[in-house]
């Protein structure tokens, strides 16, 4: 922590101070005789989206460098909030010390999937359905937090140890703690650092015409702006659960699934829109998730777009930093599989808040919190439910993409 402030701290008030600071970096980074550096890719969708000049793009990376550090070197100010010692083991190249200890862990375990940068495009990316998970917008999805909030600790230290079950996430309840808990930590610091170059790309659209261009290097701006207002959200997380009241214990199992059965088709909660009359999945399908659609909509405008020169560019973009939009089929429920937990915690809360990011909705403000706890009574019954309600002409498995 210490000497990653020092080191922003030279940074933060001047030009001369950024460059200086970024040589030292790289000294650092090379290090003796080890292998190149790695390096994090510039957000090249967010950079042309905006139009950025290529010295506008070269300003946000010198000051990502300077906030962040590298791959190898992470820093990190004491406004992000985040351990740089936990940090330190996830990153860098896959080695270990001369106790055995290892670090590297997230780029042994996660750059694959998730690429060094967290934006999800690391080499085994495009052959995966549903894709790993971009970090970088700052939006997660299984956790016990209000849809807009970000997961706590904890959330992302049980999606480690458990894995995305009916995904290629795997688990990694084999490392130990003290190991998924850096993962986590570096997981968080992936996703500020992330959402704060977002913020920087889009901040040169507010500046005054005497800024020229170019984003104020100040730690007031920097640091007080840009920053704190990712990180605090990631600190608000803590004070964000979802206040869960007890399961009704006055109606016995099947009453509560009858209730819970009648709010699933019922035109409040209308889960049936999208998990369809029979629980298989196949209602409306054709929807995309927030990271495709972003993609999608993009495209759209590039199409459109009068400018030869920065169509050529934003399709260059388009097909070398973003992958094929795919939509997002709702869940079928009646095979059981849930992807952020099956503890009937899980899916109240899964219920309460949606699903960030998907556009399964929160039922939070149209059903009583209390009757959540009937609906996932009824959903944990689907995949037993042999009625045979189902239909001979249907099949058992959702259709998807
Ligand atoms: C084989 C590919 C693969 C590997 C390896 C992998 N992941 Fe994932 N990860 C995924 C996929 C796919 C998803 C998206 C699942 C979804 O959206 O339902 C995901 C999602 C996530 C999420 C988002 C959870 C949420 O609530 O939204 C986190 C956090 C995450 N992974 C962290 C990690 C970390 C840390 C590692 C390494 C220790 C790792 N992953 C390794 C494929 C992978
Ligand atoms: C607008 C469409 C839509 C509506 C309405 C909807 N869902 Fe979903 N639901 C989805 C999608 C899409 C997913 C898959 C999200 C993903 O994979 O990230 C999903 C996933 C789920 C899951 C799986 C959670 C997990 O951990 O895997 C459950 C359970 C669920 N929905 C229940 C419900 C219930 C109950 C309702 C009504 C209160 C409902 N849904 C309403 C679209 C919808």
């Amino acid at each position: 922590m210490r000497s990653g402030t020092s080191r922003f701290r030279l940074s933060a008030f001047g030009g001369s101070g950024m460059l200086a600071v970024c040589g030292l970096l790289l000294v650092a980074a090379t290090g003796c005789g080890r292998t190149s550096p790695a390096s994090f890719r510039l957000n090249m969708v967010e950079a042309t989206k905006q139009r950025l000049t290529s010295a506008q793009e070269q300003q946000v990376a010198t000051i990502l460098l300077a906030m962040f550090g590298t791959p190898d070197e992470p820093v990190c100010i004491p406004e992000a909030g985040l351990d740089e010692a936990k940090l330190r083991l996830a990153a860098g190249p896959v080695r270990s010390d001369i106790a055995g200890r290892k670090n590297g862990l997230y780029r042994e375990h996660c750059g694959h999937c998730h690429g060094v940068t967290g934006d999800g495009l690391g080499p085994t990316a495009a052959f995966l359905n549903p894709y790993p998970r971009d970090y970088r917008p700052g939006v997660f999805k299984f956790k016990s937090t209000e849809r807009a909030d970000k997961p706590t600790h904890d959330d992302l230290v049980r999606i480690l140890h458990n894995g995305i079950v009916g995904t290629s996430m795997p688990s990694f309840a084999l490392l130990s703690d003290l190991e998924i808990d850096a993962l986590a930590e570096y997981v968080k610091y992936l996703s500020i650092r992330g959402e704060t170059e977002i913020e920087l790309m889009r901040a040169f659209f507010e500046l005054d015409e005497e800024d020229v261009g170019k984003l104020p290097e100040t730690r007031e701006f920097l640091v007080g702006e840009m920053l704190t207002s990712v990180a605090e959200k990631w600190q608000a997380a803590a004070d964000a659960v979802i206040a869960v009241p007890e399961m009704p214990g006055d109606i016995d199992l099947v009453a509560s699934i009858a209730k819970g059965k009648e709010l699933f088709y019922g035109d409040k909660a209308n889960c049936v829109k999208c998990h369809g009359v029979t629980g298989l999945g196949d209602g409306q399908a054709n929807d995309y998730d927030d990271w495709n659609k972003v993609i999608v909509q993009w495209s759209q405008e590039v199409a459109g777009d009068q400018d030869a020169a920065w169509v050529a560019r934003a399709s260059h973009v388009l097909a070398g930093d973003a992958l094929r939009p795919r939509t997002i089929p709702p869940r079928n429920l009646r095979q059981g599989l849930y992807r952020g937990g099956r503890r009937p915690l899980d899916l109240y809360y899964r219920i309460h808040a949606g699903i960030n990011g998907a556009p399964m909705p929160a039922a939070a403000g149209t059903v009583a919190p209390e009757d959540i706890w009937h609906i996932v009574n009824y959903i944990r019954s689907l995949p037993y439910d042999l009625d045979g309600e189902l239909g001979a002409d249907r099949p058992m498995i959702a259709k998807g993409d």
